[in-house]
């Protein structure tokens, strides 16, 4: 629920005085009753509001983070069980930013803002993505040479990845692009198996360790900007 004036502001009606005004001369109405109260109460996800008979779209952009546990898959509605199943805040069209494996966790945005997931995802723009990687096989030295340098492996190229050593089962990879089962295929064409992938970074914006597998967050406002900053 969201109060009147801010919902027509926010849909870009006018400023806020404006759309006071505009409440007070009997131009809005919501659900067919002209509204006689700038503070009056309006569920964006089911009233309909009206600026001289024509409909007010809400477009306010949300955006979460969320932990990704394992189990779910990162789609649209329809796939089960789902990551959106887990996101319980009453916004319609939130889609997941990107895709992580079924079996992957971490960070994973989820908002309803198609422009800024075009620009996440838009391999031209090559956003960073890290992931702590565990494996079952420890690298050699020319395997990490590999991964440094790039890697083909069944007709695929993978692009340079950086890699920082944990232990000799354990490391981050931070990959540019964003290509199905990228880390598991790398991995596996160095002859070691992927054990455990959490995605831990996407562009500058961190995972929040607080947050549990199933847990998802607001961004902070300064989270959102750094997302959007060039
Ligand atoms: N690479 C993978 O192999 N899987 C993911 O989920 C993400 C990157």
């Amino acid at each position: 629920m969201i109060r009147l004036d801010k919902y027509l502001a926010e849909a870009g009606v006018g400023t806020r005085s404006q759309v006071k005004k505009a409440i007070r001369d009997g131009h809005v109405k919501v659900n067919g009753e002209i509204a006689k109260h700038a503070d009056m109460r309006v569920d964006e996800n089911a009233d309909t509001v009206t600026f001289d008979d024509e409909d007010v779209w809400f477009s306010e952009f949300v955006y979460f983070m969320l932990n990704k546990p394992q189990g779910y898959i990162s789609a649209s509605r329809g796939w089960d069980p789902n990551v959106l199943d887990l996101i319980a805040e009453p916004y319609r069209n939130l889609f997941p930013v990107g895709r992580l494996d079924k079996d992957t966790e971490g960070l994973l945005l989820i908002s309803n803002d198609g422009q800024l997931a075009h620009e996440l995802l838009s391999p031209k723009k090559m956003i960073e993505k890290e992931y702590y990687t565990e494996v079952d096989i420890p690298l050699t030295p020319e395997d990490i040479e590999r991964i440094e340098t790039g890697i083909e492996w069944h007709g695929e190229s993978y692009r340079p990845a950086r890699y920082k050593k944990i232990s000799d089962h354990a490391m981050t990879l931070t990959v540019v692009e964003g290509k199905y089962h990228e880390i598991k295929r790398m991995i596996e064409a160095c002859g070691s198996k992927v054990t455990y992938l959490k995605r831990i970074r996407m562009k500058n914006l961190i995972l929040d360790e607080t947050l549990k597998p199933g847990e998802y967050r607001f961004l902070t406002e300064a989270e959102i900007a750094d997302l959007k900053a060039v």
